[in-house]
């Protein structure tokens, strides 16, 4: 270990310890959701599952809540529920990385736990400079920095980061997130044979390829992988204009199916759809696990988006992790599950059938609370408009087709803000509540909407409101806390 690994590891520990008494208070803190200890999270990083394991890491700012340094922080769970603390995984002590290690991804190979990264670096005169680095460990909780495997290719501004390493074809590959000379985004593709030498294949997606017009300046953390024989592109861009519904954050987070051509570096592939309808979802990142069930995790925010609003800096933290997921390809599209190991968090039931919503605030007794989980199935539909109000100030509203979620602003209290998409017909809605957070889960994965929430705690009533008739049943849990 360098001394600045241990010196820069030093202060991350004295600044947890320090804002430990702090964090705790805080009513926002959530209860089943993963946070930073203290300071900023962002993506998560190099989810894996590893000698009977989940590792997730995520991009940490231990000193403030702001976007100045990122470390590597390090959470392990042997059921995607219950998580532990790790030791620091990456600190950015090294000239290939000295501001910040950023975004990647890991690999098992012959027993060790291997990270790709990004190693950010700024010259004096603002100058950025981008490597792609490995980092090798034996025992998943100590890393070896071997340094830079990539330099920047010709033809790309140094926004090229976010190395996603996976196996296809007997060859290692390598997805990354770049921008080209000419600021349009793209993806592109590495090959390599021994993880240390990568040759570069070319874009394999992006603005003007495959079809595409224009569609963005930078194109961050990509993920490429196969399911159900469909060549899924998970990537965030960046300059992408709203267009109606659509593309209503600063940054998106969507995919792309299709083919990829490994050999000729080509990609077949539909429309890019956004995986999240919500405020809050940005730099997804997936793994396969043991039993070949593709999971996710995303980072719960956006970069850039009044982060200093979060009521949480007052408390020395911001942000979260989603809840984790199981993406399934169904009917052409790619749908998202809770997954199931959350049941575990499951306390209390209350149980409702064929409840007949006809008129506005009807409440279920037990049906209340801040932290719980809320099936709700259609069971009969004859009504214009269907809503749920949750607490004193968030709304989910089904009407003329739109699904919408509503939320108190973020910017300014007094005033209500809301995302929206186009549904065909509402048959479910499954809702993961936190204290400060809410997932919602349309037709079964259909659709998401994720966001951060700011209620005030003690209005914590669930009403349902119709205009017309509609029958449903209800199933809610209290949710246990796991989360420190
Ligand atoms: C996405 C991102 C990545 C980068 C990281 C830095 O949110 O901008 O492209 O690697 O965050 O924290």
């Amino acid at each position: 270990m360098t001394e600045t690994n241990k010196k820069l590891k030093e202060l991350a520990y004295q600044s947890i310890a320090d804002a430990e008494k702090i964090v705790v208070n805080d009513p926002y803190r959530m209860h089943y959701h993963l946070m930073p200890p203290v300071g900023l999270l962002n993506d998560p990083n190099g989810f894996v599952y590893f000698k009977g394991q989940y590792h997730i890491f995520f991009q940490w700012n231990p000193f403030a809540t702001n976007h100045d340094t990122k470390f590597w922080g390090h959470y392990v769970s042997d059921d995607l529920v219950h998580w532990q603390p790790a030791p620091i995984a990456l600190a950015p002590d090294q000239w290939f990385d000295k501001n910040g290690c950023y975004s990647g991804s890991a690999i098992v190979h012959e027993n060790k736990l291997i990270l790709f990264y990004t190693g950010n670096v700024r010259n004096e005169d603002g100058d950025r400079k981008t490597y792609q680095c490995m980092a090798v460990s034996s025992d998943g909780i100590t890393f070896d920095k071997k340094g830079p495997v990539i330099y920047l290719p010709e033809g790309y501004t140094a926004h090229f980061r976010d190395p996603k390493v996976f196996e296809r074809n007997g060859s290692w590959h390598m997805v990354l997130g770049a921008q080209t000379l000419a600021d349009k985004g793209e993806v592109v593709l590495y090959r390599s044979g021994d993880l240390k030498n990568w040759t570069f294949l070319g874009p394999l997606a992006g603005s003007n390829h495959n079809g595409l017009d224009d569609f963005g300046y930078m194109w961050e953390c990509p993920d490429l992988f196969e399911l159900d024989n469909q060549d899924i592109l998970i990537v965030s861009p960046q300059g992408l204009k709203a267009d109606g519904y659509l593309f209503n954050n600063i940054y998106q987070a969507g995919y792309f199916s299709g083919t990829v051509d490994y050999d000729k570096t080509a990609y077949q592939h539909g429309a890019f759809t956004e995986l999240d309808r919500g405020f809050d979802f940005y730099a997804p990142q997936t793994t396969l696990n043991n039993k070949g069930r593709r999971l996710l995790f995303a980072w719960m925010g956006n970069a850039e988006e009044d982060e200093d609003m979060h009521p949480t800096t007052n408390y020395s933290w911001m942000h979260a992790l989603t809840i984790p997921r199981e993406l399934k390809w169904e009917n052409g599209r790619l749908l998202q599950h809770p997954v199931e190991e959350l049941k575990q968090l499951r306390g209390n039931r209350h149980d409702y059938s064929d409840v007949t919503v006809k008129e506005q605030d009807i409440q279920l007794d037990g049906v209340n609370g801040n932290v719980f989980e809320l099936n709700l199935t259609i069971k009969e539909w004859d009504a214009q408009e269907f809503s749920i109000q949750i607490g004193q100030d968030t709304y989910l509203i089904y009407s003329d087709n739109t699904f919408t979620l509503q939320r108190k602003s973020l910017t300014d209290s007094t005033k209500m803000e809301s995302r929206h998409c186009l549904l065909k017909s509402l048959e479910n809605i499954l809702i993961f509540k936190d204290t400060s957070s809410i997932e919602v889960f349309i037709n079964h994965g259909e659709e998401v909407f994720t966001s951060r929430l700011y209620d005030d705690p003690s209005e914590n009533i669930v009403t349902f409101n119709a205009n017309g008739n509609v029958v449903i049943d209800v199933q809610k849990w209290d949710l246990k806390k796991v989360s420190k």
